[in-house]
């Protein structure tokens, strides 16, 4: 069963930015998911085993990095559960009362995806807890001797809940959750497939040296491989008649400014801030933010999940550091 995206989405303006429902190249189901075997493997028993009991699935949070896919999985969950799919984001319900609206209107067993959950008020996560345990909330209206409390009973619903960060979260939200998945960073393999996949759909012809070229500079998210075969498109379309291979790709991404390691220029302005006005470190996070002009919480979601994971900063509790690999890949000699 395809979403009827028109009729089931609550309200366009409750749509992440980044979340395009137009998108063709959004796997719809977990078969066509590449990547992030163990998430799918145990996903795939947990939705089947609630379609045999013939319960909608426990609640799932989904946490990880941006761009690895955290909302193209809540789909999923609610396509296989053949089931309503309902976004909307924790900056985006601002009183109790729109979460309230949100989950009086879902319909039984619908799928209720809340990207940036960390993210919620403290007064609209409170209204989540009986919601989430035993679907209902209570609703106070009127006010001292008048006020009066109503109980209503609410749809079963699985809530998805996405997080960059699940440290974040509250204990108490966070328990409520019957699943938690991590997402990880994708291999080099698994994102020349994907990348081969949006080639098939967007018509783009790339051989395999190519796409891999794309992949492993693609700092092991899909989000990205996907935006660089468009751009890198470009550059083929105009300088070697559309076939992407991996001179093109490698011309093309050069010209992008995208290193080999798939380092953007962000990403080297804050290396070497960090390296010449702090000697590599320690340094911590808001002091960092405001030497290059960038929000702390950019840094923590955006620079520095794939930069630690390459080994090239690390966290001590006296802020960051830059490591050795980083200083020989800027081509600058270490301090020892
Ligand atoms: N497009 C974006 N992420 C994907 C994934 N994990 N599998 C297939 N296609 C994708």
């Amino acid at each position: 069963m395809e979403f009827d995206f028109e009729n089931r989405i609550l309200d366009p303006e409750e749509i992440p930015e980044d979340f395009d429902v137009e998108n063709p190249l959004r796997p719809r189901l977990l078969a066509e998911y590449i990547g992030q075997d163990k998430v799918k493997g145990n996903l795939s028993i947990f939705i089947k085993a609630a379609q045999i009991r013939n319960e909608p699935l426990d609640h799932v949070l989904l946490y990880g990095p941006p761009g690895l896919g955290k909302t193209t999985l809540a789909a999923i969950i609610a396509n296989e559960m053949s089931v309503g799919f309902r976004i909307t984001s924790g900056p985006a319900i601002e009183k109790p009362g729109d979460l309230a609206a949100i989950l009086t209107n879902l319909n039984e067993g619908d799928v209720l995806f809340i990207d940036e959950i960390h993210r919620l008020q403290r007064t609209v996560e409170e209204i989540l807890y009986p919601a989430m345990e035993d679907f209902s909330i209570d609703i106070i209206t009127g006010k001292g001797q008048m006020a009066t409390s109503y109980h209503l009973p609410l749809p079963k619903f699985t809530l998805v809940g996405a997080t960059t960060r699940a440290g974040q979260l509250s204990a108490p939200l966070r328990d409520r959750f019957g699943v938690v998945l991590r997402l990880e960073m994708y291999t080099p393999e698994e994102l020349t497939k994907i990348i081969m996949r949006s080639a098939k759909i967007l018509n783009i012809n790339i051989d395999k040296d190519g796409a891999l070229e794309l992949a492993s500079r693609s700092r092991g998210t899909p989000r990205i491989a996907n935006r660089l075969l468009k751009r890198v498109r470009d550059f083929a379309l105009v300088k070697s008649e559309g076939e992407i291979n991996f001179v093109t790709a490698k011309k093309a991404l050069d010209k992008l400014e995208i290193d080999e390691l798939g380092l953007d220029s962000n990403d080297r302005r804050m290396l070497k801030a960090m390296i010449e006005f702090y000697n590599g470190g320690p340094v911590g996070i808001e002091t960092l933010a405001s030497a290059i002009g960038e929000e702390a919480v950019t840094i923590e979601d955006v620079y520095e999940p794939y930069l630690m994971q390459i080994g090239f900063i690390s966290r001590t509790p006296r802020g960051r550091i830059v490591n050795k690999a980083a200083y020989l890949h800027l081509g600058l000699k270490p301090i020892e």
